[in-house]
């Protein structure tokens, strides 16, 4: 069953501003295996990666319904992309059950996280 919903939605302008700013904001979102993929990327594609990640990990914390504080930070969420590109979810190191869906255009990027848990009867 499904036992948690999240959506974020964040603007691509203001990531590129903190971004542009300092190492500070990236090294507080982004896990050091993000940081990697980040590197890989060039031009305005780590914009919409840093993006998306900043609306994927606000939506997956909307999901769990704690928010970003002490009990799920930025770096306790990894998301990383499998052999076709499809973003998978960990939690602290775990692999979640559920599932996060990102997006950009132009100027924004947006994620949707969907967590479940296994009914037993
Ligand atoms: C929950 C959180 C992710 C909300 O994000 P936000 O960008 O402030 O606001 P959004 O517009 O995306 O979302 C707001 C909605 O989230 C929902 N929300 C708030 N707390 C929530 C929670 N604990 N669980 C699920 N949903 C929650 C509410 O519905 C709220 O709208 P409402 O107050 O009108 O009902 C917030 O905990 C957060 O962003 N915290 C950290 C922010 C941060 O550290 N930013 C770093 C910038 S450097």
């Amino acid at each position: 069953m499904i036992s948690g919903i999240g959506l974020d939605i964040t603007e691509l302008d203001r990531i590129e501003e903190m971004d542009n700013k300092s190492d500070k904001f990236r090294n507080r979102i982004l896990t050091n295996g993000e940081q990697h993929y980040y590197q890989t990327l060039s031009g305005y594609r780590r914009i919409e990666f840093l993006a998306g990640r900043f609306a994927a990990k606000e939506a997956y914390s909307k999901a769990l319904g704690t928010g970003i504080g002490p009990e799920c930070s930025f770096q306790d969420i990894e998301i990383l992309p499998d052999a076709k590109g499809a973003p998978i979810l960990y939690f602290k190191g775990s692999l979640v059950d559920g599932f996060v869906s990102i997006t950009h255009t132009k100027t924004v990027a947006a994620a949707q996280v969907i967590l479940q848990k296994v009914e037993h009867f």
